[in-house]
C-alpha cells in the first residue's frame, strides 16, 4: 500500500467555518499573536489566554468536518494515510481519520505547566485560575511561539518515508512545520492544494489551486490514476 502523508494547516478547516490566521479577516488581524499564542503572552496574561482558547474550544461544537476532511478519511481504504496537521481543532478525527499528528497541540486537551500531565476535556471551558494536580496553572495543550515542537522529529521521519505528500491550506510561514517538506524522498510525488498563491517548496510540486474540498475531489481522482 502506498503511504500518503497530508500536511494540513488552517485552510483545511476554513470551509468548516474556522478562521485561518493570516488571510484577510484572519485571526491575527483580530488578535495580537504574541498576546494569545506565545509563551510570553501566557506569562503576562494567562487569564486572557484561558478565555481565548475557551472560545476556540467552544467553537468546535458549532462546526463540522468538511468534504475535504471526509475525502482524506476515505482514502484509508486504499492507502496508508498519515495526517500531520498544524491545526488544533478535531475535525480530522471527527471525519474518521485514524492516524493524526497534531504538531501544535489540541484544543480538546489541557495540561499542567510542565506539560507532563495532559487532560482530555473535550469542548468544556477551563475556569480562569484553575490548577492542575501538581498545583501549577492549568493551561491549554497548545504549542505556542517560543516553545519546542515535541512531535517534529517523529513528523520528519514520517515525511521521509512517504510516497505521496499533499500540502493543504498552510501559508508555510511557521517553522519548523514549514520545513517538513524538505525531508521528502527525492521521488516522492508532492501536491499542494490552496486557493491562493503560496510559494511552492520545489518546482516539481503539482499545484491544485482550489479550496480544500474541490482540491481533494480533484486529487482523489488523480490518485486513482497514479
Ligand atoms: P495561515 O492562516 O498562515 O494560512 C492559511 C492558508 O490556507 C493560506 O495559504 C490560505 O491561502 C489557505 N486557505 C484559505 N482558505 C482555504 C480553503 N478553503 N482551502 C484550502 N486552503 C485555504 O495558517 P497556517 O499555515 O495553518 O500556530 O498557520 C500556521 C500556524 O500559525 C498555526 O498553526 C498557528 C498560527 O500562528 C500557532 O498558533 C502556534
Amino acid at each position: 500500500m502506498k503511504h500518503i502523508v497530508f500536511l494540513t494547516g488552517a485552510g483545511m478547516s476554513a470551509e468548516s467555518g474556522i478562521s485561518t490566521f493570516r488571510d484577510s479577516g484572519g485571526l491575527w488581524e483580530q488578535y495580537d499573536v504574541m498576546e494569545v499564542a506565545s509563551i510570553d503572552g501566557w506569562y503576562k496574561n494567562p487569564d486572557l489566554m484561558i478565555r481565548f482558547y475557551n472560545e476556540r474550544r467552544a467553537q468546535l461544537d458549532e462546526v463540522a468536518p468538511n468534504e475535504g476532511h471526509k475525502i482524506i478519511a476515505s482514502l484509508e481504504k486504499s492507502f496508508k494515510v498519515t495526517i500531520i496537521t498544524q491545526n488544533v481543532d478535531n475535525l480530522h478525527e471527527r471525519a474518521g481519520s485514524s492516524n493524526i499528528i497534531h504538531l501544535h497541540g489540541e484544543l480538546t486537551k489541557v495540561c499542567n505547566e510542565s506539560k507532563s500531565e495532559v487532560y482530555d476535556i473535550g469542548t468544556k471551558a477551563v475556569e480562569v485560575g484553575a490548577r492542575a494536580d501538581d498545583g501549577s496553572r492549568l493551561r491549554p495543550f497548545i504549542v505556542w511561539f517560543g516553545e519546542a515542537v515535541p512531535l517534529i522529529e517523529k513528523a520528519a521521519n514520517i515525511v521521509s518515508n512517504a510516497d505521496i505528500i499533499v500540502i493543504i491550506g498552510t501559508s508555510m510561514q511557521v517553522y519548523p512545520a514549514a520545513g517538513l517538506i524538505h525531508y521528502a524522498k527525492r521521488d516522492a510525488k508532492v501536491f499542494l492544494i490552496d486557493p491562493n498563491d503560496v510559494p511552492a517548496p520545489s518546482s516539481s510540486v503539482e499545484i491544485i489551486k482550489e479550496k480544500a474540498s474541490v482540491g481533494m475531489r480533484i486529487l482523489a481522482e488523480r490518485l486513482t490514476k497514479l
